[in-house]
């Protein structure tokens, strides 16, 4: 399916599914989504159950038009018109303190709610034919990487939704930016392609979350979903960074290791080194100054690590300016923070 050409009559019976409490992936602009009913309780305990997911981790509401946004939260502050208005549709996720049309069932016991309003066609028709609000967490079971493709999302739950949407690759590929609005400064819980720079072309100031580029050892992070483990290949995966001819030189020699133990070993490489690898599986993500590449690539290949059942895992670090703070964010958790300077 193309983003120019939706089925609607898919659409529909999609949109009843969601209606009658039942449970739909579909395509993002960021990574695939579980949808359901997000003011349906039962709907989003179904979620969690087919996801695999800790009922304390809230999930993100998704709306198709801005009018939908004053009846799920206690009031829109200023700042979020103005970045609705700048980044809406788009991978942006705000927290609100929420109404009680929100179900607690759906932010996991908390005040606050997620909203998201998705650029995908096939997501904004999805929501309105199954009543403007739908709750989605990334479609993948829990700890593993949120899917870029429908077969990735078939593959961790088909036979526990009613429905799958192929809609093609993400445009993305990185789940969306979370900035809350609740405290006393707008701060970004989570990393994505809209940057804290690109936040504060609209905001005056904007904070991070301490625990985006750190192991969160002693620190709760306050997006509960960032303490679990995360977008983990079944490989152990390490991360490496330093000079490139460093780099390349301890991967080698440790896959060498490896390999004569009998290992499967694997490469995150770029295109600028994939040839100087010599491992059974080596993936480039993209060149490595085109961090778009990176970012939408990088799920896609933890995910086909896993296919050609790779058991230790190395990735090159990249930069952790702009859009490299997501993908560094993401590739760390994956890691469980295992990262070696050499
Ligand atoms: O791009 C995305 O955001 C994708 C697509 C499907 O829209 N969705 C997504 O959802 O990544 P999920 O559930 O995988 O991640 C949601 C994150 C979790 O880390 C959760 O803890 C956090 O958002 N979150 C949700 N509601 C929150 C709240 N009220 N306060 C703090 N964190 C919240
Ligand atoms: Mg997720």
């Amino acid at each position: 399916m193309t983003e120019e050409y939706v089925d609607q009559a898919l659409i529909r019976e999609a949109g009843r599914i969601i209606r009658e409490g039942g449970l739909v992936a579909f395509p993002t602009e960021t990574v695939y989504g579980l949808g359901g009913d997000a003011l349906n309780p039962s709907s989003s305990k179904k979620i969690y159950a087919a996801k695999g997911r800790p009922s304390d981790n809230p999930l993100i509401i998704h709306i198709a038009d801005l009018s939908a946004l004053s009846s799920i939260v206690r009031e829109v502050p200023e700042s979020a018109e103005k970045l609705a208005l700048r980044f809406w549709p788009g991978p942006l996720t705000m927290i609100f303190h929420k109404s009680e049309r929100v179900p607690f069932e759906t932010t996991g016991g908390l005040d606050t709610v997620a909203v998201r309003m998705p650029s995908n066609r096939i997501a904004q028709e999805l929501i309105r034919a199954a009543g403007g609000y739908v709750a989605a967490p990334s479609a993948n079971r829990s700890g593993r990487p949120s899917p870029t493709i429908a077969k990735y999302v078939a593959e961790d739950l088909e036979g526990r939704v009613e429905m799958i949407i192929d809609g093609g690759d993400v445009e993305i590929g990185l789940e969306s930016t979370i900035l809350d609005l609740t405290a006393d400064r707008p701060m970004i819980l989570r990393p994505g392609y809209i940057t804290r720079q690109k936040l504060e072309e609209v905001l005056y100031e904007v904070e991070e979350d301490s625990t985006i580029l750190k192991d969160d050892c002693g620190q709760a992070p306050k997006a509960p979903g960032m303490k679990y483990r995360h977008y983990a290949p079944r490989g152990e995966l390490t991360v490496v960074k330093g000079t490139e001819e460093r780099v390349v030189r301890y991967i080698n020699e440790h896959c060498h290791t490896w390999h004569g133990n009998n290992k499967k070993t694997g490469v995150i490489a770029t295109d600028e080194t994939i040839s100087l690898y010599h491992v059974d599986v080596c993936r480039s993500v993209g060149g490595r100054a085109d961090e778009e590449t990176i970012a939408r690539e990088l799920y896609r290949v933890l995910r086909e690590f896993d296919d050609e059942k790779v058991e230790v895992i190395y990735a090159e670090a990249f930069d952790d300016s702009g859009i490299g703070q997501a993908i560094m964010n993401r590739l760390l958790k994956a890691a469980g923070y295992r990262i070696i300077s050499v």
